[in-house]
């Protein structure tokens, strides 16, 4: 039996849906890097990367040591290609300059190089997640600096997102707009092979995820419909959930795209001024972009999160994304 590759997947969508052929190499660069973090993820203790540094983040988290790694693997990766006009990534605050040394091309590329990353030290998955944009106007062939401006388009505006998750398996889920593929990582290869053709998202479920610590803090319309979910059988909804929470995105969103279910961060009274915990540009952004691919629904509970328009690279926003009938429901809650 003859297995298709990503390679060979996007060899394949060249010829059938004229994706550009520096877009398929960006792809597989960044797939490549996915690999190489998926190994240092594996290595545990026995290769001295887990646990912390002493940094912080732009957003004043402290960094794992995964993160920087894996962050700097995504860079060195990606930088020499000519696929690039620039980078922005979770560990980073300012947009990441291509090297004077090497070409630059048409694509921003942005990311989320380890999600979940309170995971890592208690061996649970933790993932990579990426979002690609077209670089506005001719900005690549410009010789300034590439600014924040360039990166502040709207989710629709993708032309491919994905993510890697580190679990059990490794596994990277695509969507070039046509639809959702999953390739599962072949160590013996090192090749991802398509084995999940057609990735769908059940429109309704029985299953929820959120973290219910933060109950107290939530708005009216989340105490709303997640006292309803609770109520079961004897509630409003007529049926019993089930609740998973694993505190990675990636491995949520995951389940989520396998088997259905709604993924809820929404925004709260402990930081009154940030809509929400999420990242918009670089985790909700292509998570969404995702779902909707896989026949399913994202909102911030006012709006399609795809057609937020971001003000800066390192915004929050509020998350409800999944099954078509419960993201319905709980956004129709922020209406009424
Ligand atoms: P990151 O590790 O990239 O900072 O992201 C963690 C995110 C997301 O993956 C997860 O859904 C959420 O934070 C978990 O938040 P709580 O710890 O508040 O449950
Ligand atoms: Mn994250
Ligand atoms: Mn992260």
């Amino acid at each position: 039996m003859s297995r298709t590759t990503l390679s060979r997947y996007l060899i394949e969508q060249t010829r059938s849906h004229n994706t550009p052929a520096d877009l398929r190499f960006l792809v597989e660069v960044v797939a490549r890097a996915c690999k190489a973090i998926s190994h240092a993820v594996s290595k545990g203790a026995l290769g001295g990367v887990l646990g912390s540094t002493d940094t912080e983040n732009v957003q004043g988290e402290v960094q794992k040591k995964l993160d920087v790694m894996s962050n700097e693997i995504l860079l060195e990766a990606n930088e020499w290609g000519g696929t690039l006009a620039g980078m922005a990534s979770e560990e980073m605050d300012k947009p990441y300059q291509i090297p004077g040394r090497y070409p630059k091309g048409a694509y921003l590329l942005l990311f989320d190089p380890l999600d979940g990353s309170s995971n890592i030290d208690v061996n649970v998955s933790v993932g990579t997640i990426f979002s690609v944009l077209r670089c506005p106007g001719d900005c690549f062939s410009q010789n300034d600096a590439l600014g924040e401006e360039a990166f502040l388009q709207p989710g629709t505006k993708q032309v491919a997102a994905g993510y890697a998750v580190y679990g059990p398996q490794t596994m990277l889920i695509l969507t070039l707009g046509d639809g959702v593929k999953g390739f599962t990582l072949d160590r013996e290869l090192g090749s991802f092979v398509l084995t999940h053709e057609n990735m769908n998202v059940p429109q309704s479920t029985a299953e929820f995820a959120i973290n219910m610590s933060n109950q107290r803090h939530w708005e009216p319309p989340v105490q709303r419909y997640v006292s309803e979910l609770l109520a079961g059988e004897e509630g409003p909804l007529g049926k019993n959930y089930n609740m998973r929470w694993i505190a990675s995105m990636v491995a949520d969103v995951h389940r989520i795209l396998t088997r259905g279910g709604i993924f809820m961060y929404p925004r709260d009274a402990r930081e009154p001024d940030k809509p929400g915990k999420l990242r918009l540009m670089y985790e909700a952004n292509p998570m969404s972009f995702i779902i909707e691919q896989a026949g399913g629904m994202a909102t911030n509970g006012q709006q399609r999160i795809l057609d937020v328009q971001p003000k800066s690279l390192h915004e929050r926003v509020a998350v409800f994304l999944g099954s078509k009938e419960e993201v319905e429901r709980v956004t129709g809650y922020h209406q009424g």
